[in-house]
This record gives structure tokens, C-alpha cells and sequence, in this order.
């Protein structure tokens, strides 16, 4: 285990079921219905490398690089570094994410994309951590609800590292405060 690792949340083997068990509900639900996924960057690689390849159907993939940032009188904008390269216009989209923590980013990306008309967005995070949740977004699929705490791995990072980690570990606080 990594020295600045408390304790591990999820291990290589429950984050490889917790990913075969979302990708078997998207083929379901989608039904050879073909849809748009769009990654959010950079957090969500890892987890939307190994989904893509559990689902077995049509559907093409873009990235979207962007972060919510809170304006001193605003209630939050949405910065986006890069974005998506694809017409959504009367498309099916499902936005993949790492965490959905306050939703404040989430809540911009899926007004960004009605806006460009996509004719439905649905939300897939692996993580859900529902305690610092401030708007309503209600995620469509969830790997795991997490506690309160500071989580890497996985693609999931702390100042850019981490995300190499194939595991999910709790960071010890130490490292940030
Ligand atoms: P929010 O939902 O707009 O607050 O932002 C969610 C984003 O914050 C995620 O996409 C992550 O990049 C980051 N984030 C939130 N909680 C964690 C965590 O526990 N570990 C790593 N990144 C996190
Ligand atoms: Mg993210």
C-alpha cells in the first residue's frame, strides 16, 4: 500500500464487479439504443477505460475538461478547458464521472449539454459522496456511496497524484493539512 494511504476503501477486485455489475444496467437500459459517452476529465479515465470495454453495444465516446469555480457574488460558473468535439444535438448522452461530490460540477456539464440540445442526459459516477451535496443531481448509475472523506486512486487524484493507484484509498489527512 502507498505511504500516504490511511486504509483502503475499495480493492482492484470489488471496483472490477462494481463495474461489470453498472456496465450490465447500461446495456439494459440502452437496449442497442446508441448513446454519447462523455467522460469528464480528468478524474473519470480510469473508470470509463474499463466500463467502455464491459459494453457490449454501439456507442461512441468524447471528453469533456472542465471545472465549476464559485464567483464571489455568483452561485458558481462553470470553466471548461476543453471541450467536447461531437454534435449532441438530439442525442442520447451519459456522462461518466469519478465523484459527484457537491454536484455543482455535474449540474453545469448536463445544463452545458441541454444546451447544445442533447435530447437526454444521464449520470453515471463512480463514487457517490451525498454529504457535501449543495444542488439536486441525482446520478442515474452508482458504483458506491462513500462517507465524508478525501478518496484516491483510480484515476481519483490529490494535487495531480495518485491516479495511478489501482485501488481506492482514504488519503491520510496528514497530507493536506
Ligand atoms: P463537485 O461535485 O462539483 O463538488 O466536484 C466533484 C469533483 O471534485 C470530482 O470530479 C473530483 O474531481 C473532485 N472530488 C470531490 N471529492 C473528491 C475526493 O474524495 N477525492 C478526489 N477528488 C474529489
Ligand atoms: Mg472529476
Amino acid at each position: 500500500m502507498h505511504k500516504d494511504i490511511e486504509s483502503i476503501l475499495v480493492c482492484e477486485k470489488e471496483i472490477e464487479n462494481i463495474v461489470n455489475s453498472i456496465a450490465k444496467l447500461i446495456e439494459k437500459d440502452y437496449n442497442c439504443r446508441e448513446f454519447i459517452m462523455i467522460g469528464i476529465l480528468k478524474g473519470s479515465m480510469t473508470f470509463m477505460a474499463d466500463l467502455m470495454r464491459k459494453i457490449n453495444m454501439d456507442f461512441s465516446v468524447d471528453f469533456i475538461s472542465a471545472s465549476s469555480y464559485q464567483g464571489a457574488y455568483s452561485t458558481g460558473n462553470l470553466e471548461i478547458y476543453r471541450d467536447i468535439d461531437c454534435d449532441v444535438s438530439g442525442k442520447d448522452i451519459l456522462i461518466v464521472e469519478d465523484i459527484v461530490d457537491t454536484g455543482v460540477t455535474l449540474e453545469h456539464i448536463k445544463k452545458h449539454l441541454i444546451e447544445k440540445n442533447a435530447k437526454s442526459v444521464k449520470i453515471c459516477t463512480l463514487f457517490d459522496k451525498p454529504a457535501e451535496r449543495k444542488v439536486d443531481i441525482f446520478p442515474d448509475y452508482t458504483g458506491l456511496t462513500v462517507p465524508d472523506v478525501f478518496i484516491v486512486g483510480y484515476g481519483l487524484d490529490y494535487n495531480e497524484l495518485y491516479r495511478n493507484l489501482p485501488y481506492v484509498g482514504i488519503l491520510n489527512p496528514s497530507v493536506y493539512t
